[in-house]
């Protein structure tokens, strides 16, 4: 029986600062409106020509130096993305290379804000079966590109920002400390609440002069669905694991929430009942950077003296697809 530690996490933002007077100079909206629906006050925009595995080996070295290791003792690479830099192959591989890591098998996952926590439950699995001993888990995201910059899509431009997060993982025989368990879940019938319907593989051609017109290739949000949907899995999907765990939400001693709408991580809290010091937020500065908000709140919150030794850390994502999870991580 071994467990899943996290040894370093890092993270790595764009230089660019989008505050919401920016946007509004762009769009239909306001500072007032975005501040009191989100939280929001300002998020990070890539650069042109950067890519997201250059976000992730940024993250992905200082993760490294965190733990004290080299790349070369990585054992398998985890990308979390949906927006990879290519339709294909995955940006797992552009970071493998950029990595020099040695032939090991780099994993893509697909789902969206919850990617950090899908990733995450596939490599405990692996490092608790023994088949490696050192994962590396990054989520990543360049958001800014596929954005509606039209007041059609407002209310999807004010939310996201670009950003990467990163954890190396490694496998321990102090069953003390680790990764207790995680839980995931799907939905599937609300795939299209929020979705990009184009490019899309089943088109002829998979995306037409049209589908660019009616800006079919932009990111699109029922947003009162999904928040209603956010605000009720998540609370359920921690206490799914509380339970599994024979623990309560008094044992928590630090969640961090995917940072989607700081109104949702605050419905969350609440619902949870527990206080703001047990509760980790930054989405005033980076926007929801989808699944790399999990890794970069976490080395955001390591940096800051957050997490003790001992204390029991809760991840919880909720995103399109549906998608939802949780992770229970005693420090
Ligand atoms: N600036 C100004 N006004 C905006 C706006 C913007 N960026 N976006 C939408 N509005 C307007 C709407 O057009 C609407 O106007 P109307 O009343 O004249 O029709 C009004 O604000 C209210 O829109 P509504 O969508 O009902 O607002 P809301 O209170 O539900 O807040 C969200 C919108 C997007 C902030 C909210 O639904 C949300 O956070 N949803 C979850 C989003 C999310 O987290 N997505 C990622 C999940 S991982």
């Amino acid at each position: 029986m071994r467990r899943t530690v996290i040894q370093g996490t890092g993270f790595y933002v764009p230089e660019r600062i989008v505050t919401n007077d920016e946007l509004a100079g762009m769009i239909d909206t306001s500072d007032e409106w975005i501040r009191e629906r989100t939280g929001i006050v300002e998020r990070r925009w890539v650069e042109e020509g950067v890519t997201g595995a250059e976000m992730a080996l940024r993250a992905t070295s200082m993760a490294l130096d965190e733990a004290g290791m080299e790349a070369g003792e990585i054992d398998a690479i985890i990308l979390a993305t949906l927006s990879p830099d290519h339709f294909f192959p995955g940006t797992g591989v552009f970071l493998q290379r950029e990595l020099g890591a040695g032939e090991i098998p780099a994993l893509d996952i697909r789902a969206q804000c919850s990617g950090f926590v899908y990733g995450l439950s596939v490599a405990d699995a692996w490092i608790r079966s023994g088949q490696y001993e050192t994962i590396l888990l990054v989520g990543v995201e360049i958001q800014s590109t596929g954005l509606d910059l039209t007041d059609e899509g407002r209310d999807m431009a004010v939310l996201f920002g670009d950003g990467a997060g990163a954890a190396v993982l490694k496998a321990a025989d102090d069953l003390q400390r680790g990764v207790l368990s995680t839980h995931i879940h799907s939905q599937g019938e609300h795939a299209e609440v929020l979705w990009v319907d184009a490019p899309s593989s089943p088109r002829h051609p998979l995306i037409s002069a049209e589908d660019l017109a009616e800006g079919r290739h932009h990111p699109r949000m029922v947003g009162r669905e999904v928040f209603k949907h956010a605000v009720s899995r998540m609370p359920e999907v921690v206490l799914e694991a509380l339970e599994a765990n024979g623990l309560g939400t008094e044992d928590i001693d630090l969640l961090i929430p995917h940072q989607a709408n700081l109104r949702i991580s605050q419905m969350v809290q609440r619902r949870l009942d527990l206080p703001d010091e047990k509760v980790f937020n930054n989405i005033e500065r980076y926007g929801n950077t989808t699944a790399a908000t999990i890794p970069i709140a976490l080395a955001e919150a390591v940096r800051a003296g957050r997490l003790h030794r001992g204390d029991l850390l809760c991840l919880t994502a909720f995103g399109s697809g549906f998608t939802w999870g949780s992770a229970l991580i005693r420090w």
